[in-house]
Parts: C-alpha cells; structure tokens; sequence
C-alpha cells in the first residue's frame, strides 16, 4: 500500500513523542517538518531524519509531497495552523485542545468541508486499547446504566516548564490542557450534561492551575472531573453503574493504565487484559488517519466533527461558569 507522508508543523515536545510512534507504523513516513526556524527544524531532525526541512510553517503546508499535517503548537496556534494547511488543501490531525473556543473548532471544521479536506482532532485516548476496551464492557451491560464517572488529571510541571502552559496568550491553564480529558470521557460515556457546575483557582499569570467540574443529567447521573497544575494526581478515573465499575487505576488518558472491573456489588476485582503499546500510544491514531486517508474520507467515524464541536461547546460552558477568560473571547 501506498505509504502516507506526514509533515509535522512544530517541532516541540509532543511532536517528538508523535514522530518516534510515527516510525511504528508500516505504511507511514515523516516526510517533511515545519518549525519557525530552519534551526529547530534541522536540530528535530538529527532525530527524526525527514527528506524535506521546512523554516518556516508555509513552506510545509505547501510542499506538494506531504499528504497530511500533525499541528503540534499551542491550543491557541492552532486555528491560524490549521487554516494555513487547509488553504493548502492538506489533510489535518490538531493537536488538543482543538482550538481555544467553539467559534474556532467551528471554523476550522467547516473550512475543511469547504476545502473538501479530510480534519480530525488528535484525541489519542479515544483510539487507545484500554478505552475501546472499557467501552465494550459498557456495551455488553457490565457497568449498566452509568450513574457516576469520577475522572481527573493532575501534574506539577517539571523544569523546564513548558511557558504554554502558564501563558494566557497561548491558551495555558490545566483545563484546555489536560482537563480535556476527563471532560471527554464523561460527554463520550455519558453524553451531553443537562446542567454543568464549574470552578477554578488561579495561577499567578491568571490562567486555571486548578478547575473542578460537575455535570447533571436528568436520569440522575453525576460526573465529578478534576484537573490541576498543582500537584502529582494519580489522574485515574471511574465508571460506576447499575451493575458494576470500571476503573481506570491511573493515567487514565494514556496506554500504562490498568484496566479493573468491579462486578455487581461485591467487591472483586478483575484486571481486564488489554493489548500493550508498543510506543507512546500515539501509533493508533497515526494508524486510524492513514486508514481514514487511504478509504479518502474526509471525517473520522470515531473522532467525528461531531465529537470535537461538543467538546468545544462544552469547554467554552466550563469556562464561563468558571470565569476562564483569553483574549480571543
Ligand atoms: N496528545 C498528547 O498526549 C499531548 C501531550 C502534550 C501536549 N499536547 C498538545 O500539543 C500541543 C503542543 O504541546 P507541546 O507540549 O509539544 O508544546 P511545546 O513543547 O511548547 O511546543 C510547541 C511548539 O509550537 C511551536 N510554536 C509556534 N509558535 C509558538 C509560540 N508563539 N510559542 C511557543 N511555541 C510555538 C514551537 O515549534 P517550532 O519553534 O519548532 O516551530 C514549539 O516547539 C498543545 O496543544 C498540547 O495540548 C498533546
């Protein structure tokens, strides 16, 4: 099969975690980089060798030889990231969050359409074994009616710290960053919340270092969703139902957790096997958007338009009701 030819647009710390997984997947080649300066680019690629070294983001969106770009800036890069690789009818795989509001994911999404392009947020976790695992579970009954999910994620920045993070200006705070992704199993699990309740304490630059969630649904269902700067959590998450729990026992959002179910009411456990990555965990969706690619779609039918927008929708409700503020709102 025709391999597919990646570029990667920035060249940071996750784009070096993506283009080593990039390397896992038979019929993908990184193909070309893109950084602000040629240096960085070339300093990338001693490690991650590309036959096209881009200094500049325009030059890679329009290098005729790349099929699709992995955008691997800061969440509030990537609305004018992805409008440059859509203009150049490049196919797109964003980083997360999306995009810093609903506004943008919006445009961005319908920009694609337009463009007849082929857009997918990078939402590992949902491609991820455990997950699609935990889901089947939920399928087959053993939770039942999901009546409770507990989920959250927390870490205090090692040195160096990455800026984005504290950085108003480039969308930093641990909600877009990392309370994405409890807010994302609960809406994939449980749905569209009727109510959200949602707080926050500040860092010193005035971006959330700590945000608590709460949704309602009108069955009864609660979702509890934390994430935090402050300090180490074991960033686990529960599923608990009418007729058992699934448990996530830590690092729920990537492929080292462990899988528990908890039957009925007696306290036993089971760990469920799981197929183990072989790399970062980032390889399935670099292998979900070549398949996506090679059947010419122009839309996940598991990471769906659809997925991302709520996503923002819902991002942008917590943020109000938490008085989370960048300069775009
Ligand atoms: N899926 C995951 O597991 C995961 C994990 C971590 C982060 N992420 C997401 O990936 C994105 C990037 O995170 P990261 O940790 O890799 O960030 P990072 O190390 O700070 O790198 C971001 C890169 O963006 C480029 N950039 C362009 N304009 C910039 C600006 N004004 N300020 C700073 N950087 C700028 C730089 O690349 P050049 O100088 O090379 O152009 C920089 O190296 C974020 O949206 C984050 O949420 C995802």
């Amino acid at each position: 099969m025709k391999k597919v030819r990646w570029g990667i647009l920035g060249c940071g710390r996750i784009a070096r975690k993506f283009a080593a997984d990039l390397k896992l997947v038979a019929d993908a080649e990184l193909i070309a980089l893109g950084a602000r300066a040629l240096s960085a680019a070339q300093n990338f690629a001693s490690d991650f060798p590309a036959k096209h070294i881009h200094g500049s983001y325009e030059a890679l969106a329009s290098n005729p030889e790349v099929d699709v770009i992995y955008i691997a800036t800061p969440h509030a890069l990537h609305h004018q990231h992805t409008m440059l690789c859509l203009q150049h009818k490049k196919a797109v795989l964003c980083e997360k969050a999306f995009a810093i509001n609903f506004k943008q994911a919006n445009e961005m999404i319908a920009f694609a359409k337009a463009q007849n392009t082929f857009i997918m947020e990078a939402f590992w976790t949902r491609l991820l074994p455990h997950y699609i695992k935990a889901k089947q579970l939920i399928a087959e009954g053993k939770v039942g009616t999901i009546k409770y999910f507990y989920g959250e994620f927390g870490f205090k920045p090692a040195d160096p710290v990455a800026p984005r993070l504290y950085d108003p200006a480039l969308g930093g705070g641990a909600l877009l960053d990392i309370g994405v992704y409890p807010v994302f199993i609960a809406l994939d699990l449980m749905g569209k919340p009727d109510s959200i309740d949602a707080t926050m304490t500040p860092a010193s630059t005035g971006v959330d270092e700590q945000c608590a969630i709460r949704f309602q649904y009108k069955n009864g269902a609660i979702a509890n969703l934390f994430c935090t700067l402050a300090s180490n959590l074991a960033s686990g998450g529960d599923i608990s139902g009418t007729n058992g729990r699934i448990r996530f026992t830590h690092r729920m959002h990537g492929p080292s957790t462990q899988l528990e179910y908890y039957p009925g009411i007696v306290d036993t456990r089971e760990v469920i096997p799981v197929e183990r990555a072989q790399g970062n965990g980032y390889e399935y969706e670099i292998h979900h958007v070549n398949e996506c690619l090679q059947n010419n779609l122009k839309e996940s039918p598991v990471l769906t338009h659809e997925v991302t927008l709520l996503l923002m929708q819902t991002l942008d409700v917590i943020r109000a009701t938490a008085g989370i503020r960048y300069v775009v709102d």
